[in-house]
């Protein structure tokens, strides 16, 4: 048998049945690999359900908040997948009338996606012929094949890439696709992989000159920068004062705190200093001792190290387009970093 008969018969058997694989609606199907992209299955599941049943439709998505949308992307990460999630849909409902690109060329067309996610999408909904390339299929690949280039090299994409084009069923290039997804995630894992239960051992090169372990190849990133915030959290009788992110960093559209960022580890006497600049009508009633904790939050290209300085305050912030006072039990209901939601679940203020 081939590998892609191969590869149908072992999904069609022992995959999983997940939500969006019972369908063939482009717009669950978009929404599930958006959400895919970079999160596990086990953890993106709930955040699946969630916006299916809030939204059913790319219309009623169309007309959702920003901040509601930013809201329910809470946790998930990579938080430009949940803008561009947004701006497509009302594209797609305002610019075409609602309905979904049908191709893997108009597909490709809309904003937050690539190669991968446009394959996806043209197989599964509209059972078209492009092979899905991410990580876990990379993986299945280098290692059939004993592919000695670097996954991650603009070579060893190609490879693969050719690769896998000279693999997918064309009869059944969903099933195919979601077959080789299935086996990375569930057989040929990244560590431990179950070679004993892969219907592809016959065939596996890797497995057979014993390069099983050294494969996929990569060559190491650019380590990641590390950036030192201290925060100000100002706390009057019943508020907190929040910066809504706007501008193009990390975390646009989340809220955090007034920070100082270019300074590691200032003194208490230099965060005093700060607020008394930003904050000229703000009068602190409490002076903190030196934060303890650090809280750390890796990124993709960013290691973020953060303290945070809890001031009580009276006064006003003013009319300030940067801060927003939020009422303490209104908290829960804005979109915040993680790490910023740790903290406040630390001092007990969710
Ligand atoms: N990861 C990305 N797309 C997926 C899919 N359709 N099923 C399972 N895991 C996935």
């Amino acid at each position: 048998m081939e590998i892609d008969e191969r590869l149908i018969y072992w999904y069609l058997r022992e995959g999983r049945d997940l939500p969006w694989r019972n369908t063939r609606d482009p717009y669950k199907i978009w929404l599930s690999e958006i959400i895919l992209q970079q999160t596990r299955v086990e953890q993106g599941m709930s955040y699946y359900e969630t916006f299916i049943n809030t939204y059913p439709t790319i219309g009623l998505l169309a007309d959702a908040k920003d901040d509601k949308i930013m809201k329910i992307w809470q946790g998930l990460g990579y938080y430009s997948r949940a803008r561009n999630l947004l701006e497509t849909a009302r594209y797609i409902q305002n610019e075409l009338d609602g309905i979904f690109p049908q191709n893997y060329a108009e597909i490709i067309k809309l904003k937050g996606v690539g190669p991968y996610t446009a394959a996806a999408i043209s197989s599964f909904a509209f059972r078209l012929p492009h092979a899905v390339v991410d990580g876990n299929v990379s993986r299945v690949l280098s290692r059939v094949f004993d592919v000695e280039h670097a996954i991650n090299s603009s070579e060893g994409k190609k490879v693969i890439q050719a690769l896998a084009d000279e693999c997918i069923s064309k009869k059944e290039p969903d099933t195919y696709n979601q077959a080789i997804m299935e086996l990375g995630a569930m057989v040929c894992k990244p560590k431990n992989p179950e070679c004993h239960r892969c219907p592809l051992k016959s065939k596996c090169l890797a497995l057979k000159n014993g390069t099983v372990k050294n494969r996929p190849i990569k060559i190491k990133g650019k380590k990641a920068r590390v950036r030192h915030m201290d925060y100000a959290v100002l706390e009057t009788a019943d508020h907190v004062i929040f910066r809504k992110r706007e501008e193009k960093d990390i975390w646009q559209g989340l809220h955090d705190f007034a920070a100082v960022e270019e300074v590691n580890e200032p003194q208490e006497s230099y965060m005093r200093s700060f607020i008394g600049r930003e904050f000229p009508d703000l009068r602190i009633v409490q002076i903190p001792a030196a934060p303890e904790k650090q809280y750390t939050h890796i990124l993709s290209h960013q290691k973020i190290k953060a303290r945070f300085w809890r001031y009580s305050v009276d006064g006003f912030i003013g009319e300030n387009s940067l801060y927003l006072s939020i009422p303490k039990n209104q908290i829960e209901e804005i979109a915040v970093p993680r790490l910023v939601h740790k903290y406040l679940e630390d001092v007990s203020l969710v």
